[in-house]
């Protein structure tokens, strides 16, 4: 494990700002850039968390220095960000929900395995050939919501 993960903020207004300061106190945990569509978010927010960069940029956040990319960008670009992070080798931590339908959470998790493995012990069992959200239940409710309503098998 990485003794220090080099992070990427990318998404630094609304829900962000709540706990945006917090990145710069986490220890193992360096903000080298603050990413957003408005330039006086990604100041604001590396100014907080000592970031050294800004930029109004998605693609600064895929450079070898970062490690990790952290979104909270609104929901229509969860997917699209992600599948890049993870294809350019980040690690992505996403706020919720994670993408607007089952399909694209699929995109995300084989990705996700693709480059980092799966998670041991979790939906692997029941995954056997099938998308992980399908494998694990979930269904598509689009009267609801976009993602749906999870469905978890025992053991998650
Ligand atoms: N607002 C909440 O209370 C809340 C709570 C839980 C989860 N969330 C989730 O957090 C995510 C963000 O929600 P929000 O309410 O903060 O949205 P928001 O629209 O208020 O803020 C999103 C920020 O992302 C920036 N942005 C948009 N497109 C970008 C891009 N391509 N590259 C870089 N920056 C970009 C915007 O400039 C803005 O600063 C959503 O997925 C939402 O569902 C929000």
């Amino acid at each position: 494990m990485a003794e220090e993960f080099r992070v990427a903020l990318v998404g630094c207004g609304g829900v962000a700002r709540r706990y945006r300061r917090i990145y710069g106190r986490l220890p193992g945990v360096k903000v080298v850039s603050a990413i957003d569509l408005n330039e006086a978010e990604a100041a604001q927010t590396a100014a907080e968390v000592g970031a050294g960069r800004i930029s109004q940029n998605f693609e600064d956040a895929l450079g070898r220095e970062i490690d990790v990319v952290v979104l909270s960008t609104p929901n229509d670009m969860h997917c699209e960000q992600s599948v890049e992070a993870l294809r350019a080798g980040k690690h992505v931590l996403l706020k919720k929900p994670m993408a607007r339908s089952v399909e694209e959470c699929d995109q995300i998790v084989l990705l996700g395995h693709k480059h980092c493995g799966p998670q041991k012990g979790r939906g692997e069992a029941a995954g056997a050939g099938r998308p992980p959200a399908a494998a694990a239940g979930w269904q598509s409710n689009s009267t609801h919501t976009a993602v749906g309503l999870p469905r978890l098998p025992r053991g998650w």
